[in-house]
């Protein structure tokens, strides 16, 4: 079993990454080359791990064992002992690339090397190492102490004794796994882009306003946030880079393309809640401030019908191009994003017909690729089959 473990990054998913091992048992070290960042992340645990206490959901000791679990270091060679680092540094392949050969220098041959990436590719990073079957993605999802899920993303060249290293460290740490080929996006940030996507879609046709949107997700789907609330939430700057890494990593494909109204936003600096203003206003408390536009009653169905077919018909062509198991792609969306249930769970209670009709409904009123019904609905749709029999 993994003891251990080095961190790389002391960022907003270092210091996560760092308190969920710790918490776990794990001996960690924490390593960022700007000093002002580590002892933020050990305030910022002191702060957290108070609050907890506040809460009654762990005592003064477990504050203490958890505290005396993390050393924070200043240099990268103070990692050599390690059987496990996790990388969570700036989003740059070079850069990550230079770290990992310096770190290699250090470690063990038999030291796993795992990268915290959203969108760069594992096979990239691992290519600069001189053992590249001992890298691997793992990847948290923030707040890391929180969420549930962390995907882990082998590289064509990862071995399989790291995978299953890998596999069983993260599910000791408490978490559920899902294993996802080395593809743009894994599997959350690939499957939720029509999340954003359609509804940015329907904003633009002026079908509905966003506050509408919104209601129609929350209401009829059962989601905690609408879209453009969500959209907000995470930045309109990060959320359009995100779509924008996607699209192009997928050549263009037209079911991931941008729309100009999230870009105008991010240029604007209507960022969302950290600016005070982007798809909504917000008060000084950082709550919306409401009656700015009224939700119509009138087709929440209808709007919700055609976010949830396409963000269904993206979790199926990820499970019919190798992504990830079904299993998988349901846990993600669940535990990554908090979804009220998984897509192809959510399939199968629609039916296969509904599905296919509604993707083709749509395809024919645009005749765009972007509507494009995957083919493994059809053919279930054909053979009459659900995702989960
Ligand atoms: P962050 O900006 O909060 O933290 C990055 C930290 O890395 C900083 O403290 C910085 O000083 C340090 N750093 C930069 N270059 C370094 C180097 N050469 N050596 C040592 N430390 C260095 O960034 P964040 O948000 O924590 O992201 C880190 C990684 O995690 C990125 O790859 C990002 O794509 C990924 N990620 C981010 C998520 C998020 O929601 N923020 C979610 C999942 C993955």
């Amino acid at each position: 079993m993994i003891k251990k473990v080095g961190v790389i990054g002391s960022g907003t998913m270092g210091s996560g990454i760092a308190q969920v091992a710790a918490t776990s048992g794990c001996m960690v070290k924490l390593y960022d080359n700007n000093i002002d960042a580590v002892e933020k992340a050990e305030q910022s645990l002191d702060r957290i791990l108070s609050r907890l206490i506040e809460k009654d959901r762990i005592d003064d000791n477990e504050k203490i064992r958890i505290q005396n679990n993390i050393s924070y270091v200043s240099s990268l060679k103070e990692l050599k002992d390690s059987e496990l680092v996790i990388e969570a540094i700036v989003e740059d392949l070079c850069i990550k690339q230079k770290v990992f050969t310096e770190l290699e220098s250090y470690v063990s041959d038999a030291c796993i090397i795992a990268t915290n990436t959203s969108s760069l590719s594992v096979a990239s990073i691992s290519s600069a190492l001189k053992i590249p079957d001992r890298c691997i993605g793992i990847h948290f999802f923030n707040p890391a102490p929180l969420m549930k899920l962390v995907e882990v993303i082998p590289g064509i060249q990862t071995g399989q004794k790291v995978l299953d290293s890998s596999v069983e460290t993260i599910k000791n740490w408490g978490k559920t796994v899902a294993v996802a080929k080395d593809t743009p996006g894994f599997i959350v940030n690939r499957i939720a882009r029509p999340f954003y996507g359609e509804a940015l879609r329907i904003l633009d046709e002026g079908i509905a306003n966003v506050a509408t949107i919104d209601e129609a997700m929350r209401s009829v789907g059962g989601f905690r946030m609408g879209p453009f609330e969500l959209m907000d939430f995470i930045g309109n700057d990060v959320n359009y880079t995100i779509t924008e890494t996607v699209f192009k990593a997928f050549y263009y494909d037209p079911r991931y393309k941008p729309s100009f109204t999230q870009k105008r936003m991010a240029e604007a600096g209507y960022l969302g809640r950290k600016t005070g203003r982007g798809y909504y206003r917000y008060d000084e408390n950082g709550s919306i401030i409401k009656n700015e536009n009224s939700v119509s009653k009138e087709n929440l169905n209808s709007i919700f019908d055609r976010i949830l077919v396409m963000l269904i018909n993206e979790a199926a062509d990820a499970l019919y191009m190798n992504i990830a198991s079904a299993l998988d792609v349901d846990n993600a969306m669940t535990k990554g994003v908090n979804y009220p249930k998984g897509l192809l769970a959510w399939a199968d209670e629609k039916g296969m017909d509904w599905c296919v009709e509604r993707m083709d409904e749509l395809y024919d009123t645009y005749h765009e690729d972007r509507y494009r019904c995957s083919p493994l609905m059809r053919k279930m749709k054909k053979e009459k089959k659900l995702f989960f029999s």
